[in-house]
């Protein structure tokens, strides 16, 4: 690795990956507890490069949650699909994408393409904390993409226009994805509906994203249904567009912490065409209520915010 690749900001040594996104930390043992200033460290390296990845961190799930909570309050692993037996903030994202609900059921939901984790809830969670397992030789790469240089290289005048408006993001799986029954039934009991701006001004930075979640953002409100879909269609290919990418090689050990007010993600695809497994596991921080570039919040139209583990828990 050349020295100019690599940033020292103190104890933790940032290797970014791309122009716009994604750095690989060395040097930081996840499964210790982090002094102040690892965790200060690690908090800026994410909020400049929006995902950070970790190698070699073989971590058990008490100290997956353990290291999550850290960085703020984690939500039940996930508040349609639930959780792994035992583990209330713990996700299980396997090839096949069994999902505990909380009584225990199984069943199998669809692949998702690219979207931001959770945005048909009000507060849709600030981080997203996966971990690798079982990970395939080859195949199996997630790709995140940065929002807010989506944002910025737009023009001025589409920038703009798109300053004013809102979106409406509704859980349901994407077109072609074919759900089981038990996760048609999962879906429609926690109905996830919300109007969010299309812009989001990051809570911590200031900085503009461009807020679309390609797989839940279904509509711009208050413009005609052909007119909703084009300007999507525009905003998702330019949201996608590889020079605002990374992709990340998994590796058993690895962990990818990524910023979901600033990303979306895309998980992949190639692995159906693979025999191999492949099994992760995920945990969330709760997140805050969106704000437009007008000081306007986001509203739920339909279901509850997500909660904390440790509240939901207490109930
Ligand atoms: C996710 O969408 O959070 C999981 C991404 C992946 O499976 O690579």
């Amino acid at each position: 690795m050349s020295a100019a690749a690599v940033q020292d900001i103190q104890s933790i040594q940032v290797t970014p990956l791309s122009a716009h996104i994604g750095a690989e930390i060395h040097g930081v043992d996840l499964t210790q507890k982090l002094d102040a200033r690892q965790i200060a460290e690690i908090r800026a390296a994410l909020l400049k490069w929006r995902v950070v990845f970790f190698r070699e961190q073989f971590l058990t799930h008490e100290q997956h949650v353990a290291f999550s909570a850290q960085f703020g309050e984690l939500t039940l692993g996930h508040p349609v699909f639930g959780h792994v037996d035992g583990y209330p903030e713990v996700y299980s994202i396997s090839k096949y994408r069994k999902a505990t609900r909380f009584e225990g059921q199984t069943l199998q939901r669809p692949w998702t393409g690219w979207h931001t984790d959770v945005t048909a809830a009000l507060n849709p969670p600030w981080a997203s904390i996966l971990r690798g397992v079982t990970i395939p030789p080859y195949g199996g790469d997630t790709q995140w993409t940065n929002l807010v240089a989506a944002y910025q290289k737009l023009s001025a005048p589409l920038r703009g226009f798109v300053d004013g408006l809102r979106g409406l993001h509704r859980f349901t799986p994407p077109a072609g994805a074919s759900g089981t029954e038990a996760f048609n039934k999962a879906v429609e009991q926690r109905t996830l509906v919300t109007e969010h701006p299309l812009v989001r001004v990051h809570p911590e930075t200031g900085e503009r994203a461009l807020y679309v979640s390609p797989s839940f953002l279904k509509s711009i409100v208050g413009v005609s249904p052909r007119e909703s879909q084009v300007l999507l269609e525009l905003l998702w290919e330019h949201v996608t567009r590889p020079e605002f990418t990374v992709r990340f090689k998994w590796e058993a050990g690895s962990v990818a912490f990524w910023d979901n007010r600033a990303t979306a993600h895309l998980a992949p695809t190639d692995i159906f065409d693979l025999e191999f497994d492949r099994q992760l596991y995920r945990t969330t921080l709760v997140g805050d209520v969106p704000v437009g570039p007008d000081g306007t919040q986001s509203v739920a139209l339909e279901g509850s915010p997500v909660s904390a583990a440790a509240a939901v828990a207490l109930n």
